[in-house]
């Protein structure tokens, strides 16, 4: 028998996935641990989302729809673009996509050829650099240091070194929650297209800032492509639904890749999604306890000798120094997990350098959670 292993599989794993599996096991041994690792919103989707996808269950089919999405979800996704942005967007440049997890795939299979130099910020989101090794696409890291996030200096200086073909950030960001202010991001598109580099901006913790609205990157260009996605401010992680925001060159090469790949992205996510638009009311209220939660960890992380490593600007996550503790996070959070029964995100992931340094609690989950892990990590460190 022969087995053909290729070298694109051989990428990082998901370390976090390790203290998760170990959460897990605690858990099924009734061990009442509280997870601030993970990435993802405690509550369900909306309940006009789930209302739309039992009604569509009981009536009707659900089968293949277009491969760039079902006309009225382009459409609802354009409408945000007005109500949300004050941008025109035409729906036809509207890719639907199965999480914005497809929608880097497409991205990068679309904009770039194997060996092309691709700029990320780490600390990032592993999935970047994973997604582009995997299809030969060189990964250039830039160590943001001390800076909050990835600006025109850093990209330019980068592109002296030797010529890059795009880069990709988001913000808010994962790990660091830090939000590109809108002139620094106004300067970064901008210096790119100078420079010829092409744009990704991974918008998928919008909505979820806690002080200046939201500036989408399409606010300074039309060749920018924006990846977005329902999971995160519309809690719908498990339904696997995203979009992109393409330039027009990219709308006939982004769909002939996606028929290949997935013919199409769920239809029952997509109906059901449709109605998040309209469930602003709910979803404020559950952005409202991220604040909540956000603003006791803003005290209580530094109190207990975390200090932020970087601002609490946006999305669910506190990004924090924990070299007063350990020089190794990884060990570090197995040992907190183990004997204090809270896990939280070890650095390694988001950024192999200096990742040993910080760790990443999400405070996604209940206030009443919030306390009472704060209150276990002090009488552990005691
Ligand atoms: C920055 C960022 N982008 C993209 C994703 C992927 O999200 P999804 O595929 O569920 O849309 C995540 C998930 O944690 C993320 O943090």
């Amino acid at each position: 028998m022969v087995v053909s292993l290729s070298r694109r599989g051989n990428v990082e794993p998901f370390h976090a996935m390790d203290v998760l599996a170990e959460a897990n096991r605690l858990r099924a041994q009734g061990v009442p641990v509280i997870s601030m690792a993970v990435g993802q919103p405690s509550d369900p989707a909306p309940a006009r989302v789930r209302a739309a996808a039992a009604k569509a269950l009981q009536h009707g089919r659900i089968g293949y729809t277009d491969t760039l999405g079902l006309a009225g979800l382009r459409k609802a996704i354009a409408e945000h673009y007005a109500d949300h942005y004050r941008l025109e967007v035409e729906p036809g440049r509207i890719a639907v996509t199965t999480g914005s997890s497809a929608a880097f795939n497409l991205a990068f299979l679309a904009m770039f050829d194997p060996g092309d130099r691709v700029a990320i910020a780490a600390p990032g989101y592993p999935a970047y650099r994973n997604i582009m090794a995997a299809l030969g696409i060189e990964v250039v890291e830039i160590e943001l240091g001390d800076a909050a996030y990835l600006h025109a200096g850093h990209l330019e200086a980068a592109h002296r070194e030797k010529p890059l073909k795009g880069v990709l950030f988001a913000s808010p960001a994962n790990p660091t929650g830090a939000v590109i202010p809108a002139d620094e991001l106004s300067a970064l598109v901008n210096t790119a297209e100078t420079l010829g580099i092409a744009v990704i901006s991974d918008e998928i913790y919008h909505r979820l800032a806690y002080g200046a609205p939201d500036t989408t990157a399409l606010a300074f260009g039309n060749s920018v492509t924006v990846i977005n996605s329902f999971s995160k401010y519309y809690c719908m992680t498990g339904w696997r639904i995203g979009w992109m925001v393409l330039p027009e060159e990219l709308v006939r090469p982004v769909e002939r890749i996606a028929q290949s790949l997935y013919i199409s992205p769920p239809e029952l996510s997509q109906i059901a999604a449709i109605e998040a638009f309209a469930a602003t009311d709910e979803l404020e209220a559950v952005k409202g306890r991220y604040a909540w939660n956000r603003e006791l960890l803003m005290t209580r992380l530094p109190e207990l000798g975390f200090p932020l490593a970087a601002p609490m600007d946006g999305a669910f996550y506190a990004f924090c120094d924990v070299t007063r503790h350990t020089n190794d996070s990884m060990a570090f959070a197995r040992k907190m997990l183990a004997e204090a029964h809270v896990a939280a995100t070890p650095g390694r992931d988001f950024d192999t350098q200096a990742g040993h340094r910080t760790m990443r609690f999400s405070y996604a989950g209940s206030h009443d959670d919030m306390v009472e892990a704060m209150a276990r990590i002090e009488r552990w460190l005691r």
